[in-house]
């Protein structure tokens, strides 16, 4: 029978431009600094204090539930994002995904889909877990592509999910499972894996 599947394990992981590490408690003052566009699209409505931050990041390595990873920008060597497995249910082997990456200058680079394809394919074949499903609202298409582009595949629309700005979002629900995941291993398209 195998083993409990657990997040406990805080890998780095290496990827061409991007490297995820632990989080760690200096992290706290990039997740601090005012980026309204990464709150609207990830519907937070207020900023935790930096102590509380300080705090949230520096126990995040107790937690077997949970992978909190930082994105480093390899370039710079500079902290720009995080990735997430949060909610995990190991009876079925499934969790939550989340990622944000920090500042304009940041997003659009490719570094999003590339930490996205590491931590997934951490999550298929190396914890064991059978499916990941996250949620994007309709007004981020930047997001609903890098998840396209990585196999995640739509499930349903949560209606009226965010209320922001007086108006009412929706959220797509989408999720990729584990024999998908080996059939592609984050490229559905075919692109991108000569000579893997
Ligand atoms: C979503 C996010 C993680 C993506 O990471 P990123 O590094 O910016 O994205 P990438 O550069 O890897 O890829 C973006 C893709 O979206 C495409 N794109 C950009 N703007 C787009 C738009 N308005 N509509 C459709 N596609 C768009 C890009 O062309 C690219 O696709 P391509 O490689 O086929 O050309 C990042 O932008 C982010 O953190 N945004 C703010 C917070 C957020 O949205 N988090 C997710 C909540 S669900």
């Amino acid at each position: 029978m195998p083993g409990k599947i657990s997040l406990a394990d805080k890998p780095t992981l290496v990827g061409a431009n991007v490297l995820l590490r632990p989080v760690a408690v200096a992290d706290a003052v990039y997740v601090a600094r005012d980026d309204p566009e990464a709150m609207r699209l990830t519907g937070t409505h207020g900023h935790a204090s930096l102590a509380a931050l300080e705090n949230w990041y520096a126990t995040r390595a107790e937690h077997d539930d949970r992978l909190d990873l930082a994105i480093v920008d390899r370039s710079t060597g500079g902290y720009v994002g995080e990735v997430v497995l949060n909610d995990l249910v190991p009876e079925d082997a499934s969790c939550n995904f989340r990622i944000v990456v920090f500042g304009d200058e940041n997003r659009g680079r490719g570094l999003g889909t590339e930490a996205t394809r590491l931590i997934l394919g951490h999550a298929f074949e190396t914890v064991g877990l059978h499916r990941v499903e996250l949620e994007v609202y309709s007004f981020n298409p930047r997001a609903r592509r890098v998840y396209d582009k990585v196999g995640f595949v739509y499930e349903g629309t949560k209606r009226d999910a965010l209320r922001w700005d007086g108006q009412w979002i929706n959220a797509d629900t989408m999720s990729i499972l584990a024999p998908e995941w080996a059939v592609h291993r984050g490229y559905p398209d075919g692109d991108g894996t000569a000579g893997r």
